[in-house]
């Protein structure tokens, strides 16, 4: 085990002219953080110097108790996440220390990166399931030994690490009905598919909804998000996803490799849009007069929407507590059903991010992080 001295020293180094945590949190919303659009993040240079800081903060505070970690400390491949020790953070005011039991790989880790934050070092990770380690002064929500899921927000960052920092609003009780790795698998994007779908679109019962994109991480939460709010769903997936799309109940499976959906897809009342490329350009003519589309990816084309008499919107997706804990409810009464294709070992996180680059994972890829309690030798 390494001494304090050796930790890391990088992330212990103070930078200079930052001030304290909230006084940099303040700072960072007057920049006008802006992180929507398929992750294309419109921050000044500031904006992200700040970043960056934050996310190692609760490293560079914390008392001196070693853990292991993912960290960044340069842009570039796979080969730039190293696996370290690095000092653990602590929970102040309304944060809670998790020990992360697992940490889900999502492909804006990937743009973090490749240097969309171009100040590094920063231990990566949105999504983490675990169980309470610490709770700060003010935190009402949580005890130590809860089992928890949360979804770390982009100035949070860290859940490749066996410890996480997080605000208690943006965790919640872990679904009891599965364990840590299908857990950490859902936060982010189910969030995202349920803040388009729900949020954005109001999706009702009876009314017909187009997923594109339907296998992937957010896709295969939207269909099944979908299904239990009643709606009739259409997706798109490759021929070797079209299985999967009829196991999640979607009742107009396409593959896009054969069929352009334009040809058989009329008359929505909304569309999802979860992919890159052409298909949002060619969504407008498939949506009803007043149907709207959500694109994740990208902001519909004002002109586009009008001209076809249909609403449109973007999405950045944020965490909300709230949104897990209805999330746990469909899950633990079985109407969602998390898709998890890949448990990795923290240690093959490079494997991982190089598995999400391609833009064809089916479901979610998921870090193992630790043995969950009462497993681990420690317990
Ligand atoms: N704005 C936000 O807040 C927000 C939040 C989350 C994610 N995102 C973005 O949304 C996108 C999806 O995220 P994700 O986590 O679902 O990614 P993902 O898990 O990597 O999605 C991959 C899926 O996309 C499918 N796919 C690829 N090309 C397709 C096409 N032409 N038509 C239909 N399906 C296709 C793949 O199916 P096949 O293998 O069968 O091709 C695969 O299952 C990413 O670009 C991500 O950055 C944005």
């Amino acid at each position: 085990m390494l001494g304090s001295q050796e930790l890391a020293p990088t992330l212990q180094k103070k930078r200079p002219g930052l001030g304290r945590r909230g006084e940099t949190l303040r700072r960072c919303r007057d920049n006008e953080l802006a992180y929507a659009n398929d992750m294309r993040l419109s921050l000044s240079i500031n904006s992200l110097r700040l970043i960056a800081w934050i996310a190692v903060l609760p490293v560079a505070s914390a008392a001196q108790t070693p853990m292991k970690a993912i960290v960044i400390h340069s842009s570039g491949g796979p080969e730039v996440l190293k696996y370290e020790d690095v000092p653990r953070p602590q929970a102040k005011d309304d944060d809670i220390l998790i020990r992360v039991m697992a940490a889900a790989v999502n492909p804006v880790d990937v743009f973090i990166r490749e240097g969309r934050i171009t100040h590094f070092p920063l231990i990566p990770g949105m999504d983490v399931a675990g169980v309470v380690e610490e709770t700060g002064n003010k935190v009402t929500k949580f005890k130590r030994g809860d089992a928890i899921y949360a979804y770390l927000s982009f100035e949070e960052q860290g859940g490749y690490a066996e410890f996480a920092v997080t605000k208690q609003d943006h965790a919640a009780l872990k679904p009891k009905s599965v364990d840590f790795e299908h857990a950490a698998a859902v936060p982010l994007a189910a969030t995202t598919a349920w803040q388009a779908l729900i949020e954005k679109a109001g999706l009702s019962a009876g009314q017909t909804v187009l997923i594109h994109g339907g296998s992937g991480g957010v896709g295969t939460f939207a269909v099944q998000i979908a299904k239990a709010r009643g709606a009739k769903v259409i997706a798109t997936a490759s021929t070797a996803n079209q299985d999967l799309l009829k196991k999640l109940g979607v009742d107009q499976p396409i593959d896009y490799t054969t069929t352009k959906f334009e040809d058989v897809v009329k008359n929505v009342d909304f569309v999802l849009n979860a992919v890159r490329g052409d298909t949002l350009a060619r969504s407008y003519g498939v949506v009803k007069k007043g149907g709207i589309i959500v694109s994740i990816t990208g902001e519909p084309d004002p002109a586009e929407l009008e001209k076809h008499g249909i609403r449109g919107t973007g999405l950045g997706a944020h965490p909300d507590a709230k949104v897990l804990e209805e999330l746990a409810k469909l899950i633990d009464t079985g109407k969602i059903t998390p898709i998890v294709s890949a448990v990795m070992p923290l240690v093959d996180v490079a494997k991982a991010h190089q598995q999400i680059a391609s833009r064809h994972t089916r479901g979610k890829v998921v870090l193992k992080v630790a043995e969950p309690p009462g497993q681990s030798p420690r317990d």
